[in-house]
């Protein structure tokens, strides 16, 4: 594990007042990096602290790379409920809008909404989307397609894709997974409903299109754009799984997307804007998976190391950094015991995912041996699990039981708990620095931080909406469920 981020900044540091000054102050080239830290709450962020604090023996004022840059906290409601999912969790960030949960990028009346990351690539900017979900899933979808609702992925693609001619084409880079729903029906592997391949049609309209470690390894700095390079058919694997999978990793995409986008507007009157996300920080949330979940915090926090020294090097650049919602409900401390032992995830070697994938695969009577002789001493690391505990995971009879069988085995020890297989509503932090971020401070609605980041752009978002106002935003038939607007906008 390496630890570039580890850091001892004291505290008092960050207590001075800094002037506000108005983003649009400055030099006029800029870049934006837009990091999304997807389903990370607060409590992520103090089980992380505490277990490399613990771990590599550092003081207790030990400071992460974010602790040292953190400015404020977002609120993270939709329109249409106090706990958002990632798409209208993330279109606060691209179109500074509220919307119901599940839209990508339209307003609650299915309107196409114009985004920054569209306006910013019509003005001449480069721009990138660096995850490591599936490209169209939600998070990335919502900075440059227009869905009626995110399960739409075959159109979602296609809009990604720049091949929607009512859009056109917002996105010069793109990283990631999801190479399913790029390739049709008649192929091994596709998750589209139809027969459309998208590459090919890509490739003729300029796109170069990579899917491997071995091209991505051969990148130059300077390739032709735009670039895609979607390397599983699925999401990225945990960073936990890495050591069985030859995939580029989050730090190592991000690096050289902002190598990359730097180059090509480095003779340009405008810079780049690029979003990046830790996409996956929610998902072992979702599977209430501390111990991928802390791996998947930790190779984020290297990836603000790299983008916090990119900022260092390049003045020009704002980065912000910040979460559109908490996910899993984590909790340190439960059952009214007074400790926490983060240490208990030092040995898990396996995500959940990939354990219980291999525990419901297998037959009963293969099953106890299992877990006892593989997943237990191998996979969680811990020789004496509970006999309580085995056999809950061994009765499990679907993969939301044996996440939650598996997380019982190492969350009681640790003392600590998950209250929920889904997302929740509290405020997550907000982390800032480089360029203009002076006035990015305090308690903020997620919405201002879409709208700071066009006005630092200096971007209108009004003729793009009035431009793409004919797309279509429905791949079939919805109607979004008949929810009070409890929260209007
Ligand atoms: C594949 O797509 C075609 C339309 O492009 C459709 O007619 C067909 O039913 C699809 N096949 C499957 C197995 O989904
Ligand atoms: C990577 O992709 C290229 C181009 O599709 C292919 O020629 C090469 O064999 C692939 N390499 C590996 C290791 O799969
Ligand atoms: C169960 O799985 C084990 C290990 O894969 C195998 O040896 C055994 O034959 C299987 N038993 C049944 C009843 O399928
Ligand atoms: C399991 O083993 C560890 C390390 O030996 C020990 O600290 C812990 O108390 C044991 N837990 C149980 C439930 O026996
Ligand atoms: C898993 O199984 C339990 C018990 O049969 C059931 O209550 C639950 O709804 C199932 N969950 C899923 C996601 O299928
Ligand atoms: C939605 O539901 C509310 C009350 O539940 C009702 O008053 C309203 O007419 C409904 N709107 C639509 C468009 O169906
Ligand atoms: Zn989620």
């Amino acid at each position: 594990m390496k630890f570039a981020i580890v850091s001892l900044v004291a505290l008092t540091s960050f207590i001075s007042s800094v002037p506000t000054t108005s983003p649009n102050a400055g030099s006029s080239k800029k870049n934006m990096i837009m990091m999304v830290s997807d389903g990370f709450g607060p409590a992520s962020e103090t089980l992380a602290r505490a277990y490399v604090q613990q771990s590599g023996k550092y003081p207790p004022n030990f400071m992460s790379v974010i602790d040292r840059i953190l400015v404020g906290t977002s609120r993270t409601r939709s329109a249409d409920s106090f706990i958002t999912d990632s798409a209208p969790g993330a279109q606060c960030f691209s179109t500074g809008t509220k919307t119901y949960n599940n839209a990508i990028g339209v307003s609650p009346d299915y309107v196409p909404l114009g985004t920054n990351m569209e306006a910013a690539h019509r003005a001449g900017y480069k721009t990138g989307l660096v995850v490591k979900s599936y490209i169209a899933d939600a998070t990335p979808s919502v900075f440059a397609a227009h869905a009626a609702n995110r399960a739409m992925q075959d159109l979602i693609s296609e809009q990604m894709a720049g091949l929607v001619p009512e859009i056109g084409r917002n996105v010069d880079l793109m990283f990631g997974g999801g190479r399913c729903t790029f390739i049709g029906n008649a192929t091994k592997g596709s998750c589209r409903t139809d027969s459309y391949d998208l590459f090919p049609v890509m490739q003729k309209n300029g796109w170069t299109n990579i899917f491997n470690r071995s091209e991505f390894n051969a990148l130059t700095n300077t390739p032709k754009l735009p670039l895609s390079g979607l390397f599983t058919l699925g999401n990225v694997p945990y960073a936990i799984d890495y050591p069985d999978n030859d995939v580029p990793s989050l730090v190592e995409m991000a690096k050289k997307a902002l190598d990359i986008l730097y180059t090509a507007s480095k003779d340009s009157a405008k810079g780049f804007y690029i979003m990046i996300e830790g996409s996956r920080i929610d998902h072992a949330g979702h599977s209430n998976d501390a111990g991928a979940h802390i791996r998947e915090i930790l190779e984020y926090w290297e990836t603000v190391a790299m983008v916090s020294e990119f900022v260092d090097a390049h003045p020009e650049t704002a980065m912000i950094s910040t979460s559109d919602h908490e996910c899993g409900g984590l909790t340190l401390g439960r059952d009214n015991n007074y400790f926490l032992y983060p240490l208990t995830y030092q040995k898990q070697t396996k995500s959940h995912e990939v354990i219980c994938t291999q525990l419901l695969a297998a037959n009963v009577t293969a099953r106890g041996d299992l877990v006892t002789n593989v997943i237990a001493p191998k996979y969680l690391g811990v020789a004496n699990v509970t006999t309580k505990a085995t056999s809950k995971i061994l009765a499990a009879s679907n993969t939301s039981e044996c996440y939650m069988a598996l997380a019982d085995a190492l969350a009681i020890p640790a003392n600590l708990a998950w209250t929920s297989l889904g997302h929740t509503g509290v405020d997550v932090n907000v982390y800032a620095k480089g360029n203009c971020v002076e006035d990015v401070k305090g308690n903020m609605e997620n919405t201002d931080i879409g709208n700071w980041i066009t006005k630092y752009l200096e971007v209108d978002l009004a003729p793009v909406t009035e431009a793409i106002k004919k797309t279509n935003v429905f791949q079939y038939a919805f109607k979004r469920p008949n929810t009070t607007y409890v929260f209007e906008y």
